[in-house]
């Protein structure tokens, strides 16, 4: 079989990886894949960077674990997360960054995501409207787990994914000006319905993982409160950053478990 198209991977690059990490910024690879364990370079395709990391399970014993950028947004996730499912990855998690919605949220705490509403059009590809875009039920458990031990202060619920940086998450354009009047009170809105954070991949992610049945879950940095700002500063950022790869980190011996067990 060739190279997947935008990856530029193929089988022998993957090693065998079942489980892929996948944060958007393609700057935040290195250090995710050096966190799992011993880590290579394998591609950087279109600027999908790609690492793979073998995670020590004892002695004798790792398992390989693929680090893939996946650029912003859903069609851009969709892309690369479609084509390392072709590559015989079985279950997928974002490991990203999101703006808080909820007020007690700061930034480097962690979000646990049990659901995403789709402000987005990506998910429409692979789910009728009515259908929720929501994770593998096992997958968010050990994710949970890892988030409870870590000592950071974290908290699971639903995010919104939006299609836009700033008009679909109610932020000054410094292009388009205030958000359009359909958008106007949004944030608000979300915030009443209890939505956690705002971030711009999950629901994409989510929908194709009902569709091929494949598991999937997402653990997200808090970069910025929106209670507070619009603006995310370098030190919100490289705290939101650190929270989300230290849990993924320690999620990883239960999600590599999961391996071993039957698909939903
Ligand atoms: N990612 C988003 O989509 N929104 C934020 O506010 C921060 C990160």
């Amino acid at each position: 079989m060739g190279l997947a198209y935008h990856l530029g991977l193929g089988h022998p690059d993957l090693a065998g990886a079942e489980l892929a990490l996948l944060p958007g910024d393609p700057g935040r690879v290195p250090a995710l894949a050096m966190a799992v364990g011993e880590a290579r370079r394998i591609g950087s395709h279109r600027g999908f960077e790609a690492w793979i990391s073998w995670k020590q399970l004892d002695e004798e014993n790792r398992l390989p674990v693929a680090v893939v950028a996946t650029g912003i947004g859903g069609p851009s996730l969709t892309t690369v997360a479609e084509e390392l499912i072709g590559l015989g990855c079985k279950l997928l998690v974002r490991v990203g960054t999101a703006g808080a919605i909820a007020p007690d949220l700061e930034p480097g705490a962690v979000v646990v995501v049990t659901g995403a509403a789709r402000l987005e059009g990506a998910s429409r590809h692979y789910l009728p409207p009515e259908w929720p875009a929501i994770p593998d039920l096992e997958v968010t458990e050990v994710l949970l787990e890892a988030a409870r031990v870590s000592g950071l202060p974290w908290k699971a619920g639903v995010v919104v994914t939006s299609d836009t940086f700033y008009p679909g998450q109610e932020r000054l354009g410094p292009g388009s000006g205030p958000p359009a009047p359909w958008l106007a009170g949004t944030l608000s809105l979300w915030r009443e319905l209890g939505a956690i954070a705002y971030e711009m991949e999950c629901a994409a992610l989510f929908a194709l993982g009902t569709r091929a049945r494949v598991r999937t879950g997402a653990v997200l940095g808090i970069v910025v409160s929106r209670e507070k700002g619009e603006e995310v500063t370098p030190k919100g950022l490289e705290a939101g950053e650190r929270g989300a790869v230290g849990v993924a980190a320690r999620a990883l011996p239960g999600l590599l478990e999961l391996l071993t067990s039957a698909s939903p």
